[in-house]
């Protein structure tokens, strides 16, 4: 009798998902996948038991239904999150309070809110708005007549170096954090989507943010600053609000959770305009539109594709009976563009209006940079827009990470207009 060969990667991901988000056909659109995925029902139990969500008003109903959350026990390894976030070097567990339920969640989401409060992220305007013309000026005097690649030369550390200010890193410690959190971000994945390499890379990168943010503490301690980092440690020296461990966990998960979605909301959201350049021409002659231009951006190709609950409770969800402690994966990027919440839900229309999308996620999760992250993408879209832009044909590079959708490579010439 033969031996049955192992299932592949590919088979592994359509038992979990029902779809197949390996093959390049899915990062270069996901839509056909999302549309077959959305016609077997809101929410589907795939093969290999996950509950996957990928009608809009289900996903939003979940992250807004306490009856889901995070829990206390350690899901699956390969099916969740939770656990691979949760062993810190010394082998404690402090979860960063995105896999927290309330009240430690609410506890930790209180702290660091006010950093990021529209106010506050006003604060950073200026600076991103200089940092921005200055990294194109140099990119463009670097390239020539020849394209610049917009991911490595503005993508990529405007969010890094804005991040770095609010947080309190030094300048020349971000481009080591900008690998670090790429590693983080790709570590997102599915296990069954990494290699053993990817998974240390994670881990480590993890490990290595968490030891340098208990440094950066103990300077600020000493000698405090207008930054993030300051204002948590007189927190944690004025009682029992924060422990140093969750200091140093809450710092990496804002670096890792910022920068990778900031990155490719800038990226996806150019390269769409590039494709659609009747809408590039709209945004052009409606610069006042730029805010709704840009959480349109969002909804057409956001980076984050996935997240995941846990079922607190025995419940039910669009029909399906949901028993407590069983997964459920929303797949935001198939509900912002459910047929049945938007118009021509396939097709990128800046003039859009009406329904939030849930790119940002939503309920009591939604995500606490949103500001930060509409001023920076704001910013840049704002400045390479008055520009004339050509992408080079052929030359973009898909990223490799399902969670978190990216471009790795965006080569285009950008001239004066
Ligand atoms: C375009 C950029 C961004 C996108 C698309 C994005 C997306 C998201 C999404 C979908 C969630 C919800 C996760 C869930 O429900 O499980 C979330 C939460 C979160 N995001 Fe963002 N994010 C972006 C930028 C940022 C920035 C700039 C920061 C911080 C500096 C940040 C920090 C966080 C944190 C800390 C959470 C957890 C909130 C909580 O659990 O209460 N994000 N983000």
């Amino acid at each position: 009798m033969t031996e049955a060969a192992a299932p592949s990667p590919a088979d592994v991901a359509r038992a979990m998902l029902t779809f197949d988000p390996t093959t390049p056909e899915y990062r270069a659109n996901p839509h056909a996948a999302y549309r077959q995925a959305r016609e077997l029902g809101a929410v589907v139990r795939s093969p290999l038991g996950l509950w996957v969500v990928t009608h809009y008003d289900e996903c939003a109903s979940v992250l807004r239904n306490a009856a889901f959350g995070w829990g206390d026990s350690a899901p699956d390894e390969d099916t969740t999150t939770t656990t691979r976030f949760t062993t810190n070097p010394d082998g404690t567990q402090v979860r960063p309070f995105i896999f927290l339920d309330p009240p430690d969640h609410t506890r930790l989401r209180k702290l660091v809110n006010k950093a990021f409060t529209p106010a506050r992220v006003r604060t950073l305007l200026e600076q991103t708005e200089s940092l921005v013309a200055d990294l194109l000026a140099k990119a463009r005097a670097e390239a020539g007549d020849g394209p610049i690649d917009l991911m490595s030369t503005i993508a990529r550390p405007v969010p890094a170096l804005v991040l770095g200010t609010l947080l309190g890193v030094a300048d020349e410690d971000v481009a080591r954090f900008q690998s670090l959190c790429a590693d983080i971000g790709r570590g997102l994945d599915l296990a069954v989507f990494l290699t053993p390499e990817q998974i240390a890379r994670r881990d480590s990168g993890r490990h290595e943010l968490i030891a340098y943010f208990g440094e950066l503490a103990e300077k600020r301690r000493v000698e405090p600053r207008a930054d993030l980092v300051s204002e948590l440690v007189s927190v944690e020296e004025a009682g029992d609000k924060l422990t140093m461990a969750e200091l140093c966990v809450t710092c990496t998960l804002l670096l890792s959770a910022g920068y990778v979605t900031t990155e490719n909301l800038i990226g996806n959201g150019m390269l769409a305009l590039l494709r659609n350049p009747e809408q590039l021409d709209w945004l052009r002659a409606n610069p006042d539109r730029l805010d709704d231009a840009i959480e349109e951006l969002l909804r057409y190709d956001g980076p984050t594709q996935l997240v995941g609950r846990v079922a607190l409770e025995d419940t039910e969800l669009g029909g399906q009976p949901i028993a407590k402690g069983e997964t459920v994966l929303l797949m935001l990027g198939a509900a912002n563009h459910d047929p049945a919440a938007y118009e021509n839900a396939d097709e990128l229309d800046l003039s859009r209006s009406g329904r939030r999308n849930l790119g940002f996620g939503g309920g009591i999760h939604f995500c606490i940079g949103a500001p930060l992250a509409r001023m920076v993408t704001n910013v840049v879209v704002g400045e390479l827009v008055k520009h004339d832009l050509r992408l080079v044909p052929d030359a973009v590079r898909a990223g490799e990470s399902i969670t978190i959708r990216g471009v790795a490579e965006l080569p285009v010439t950008v001239r004066d207009r």
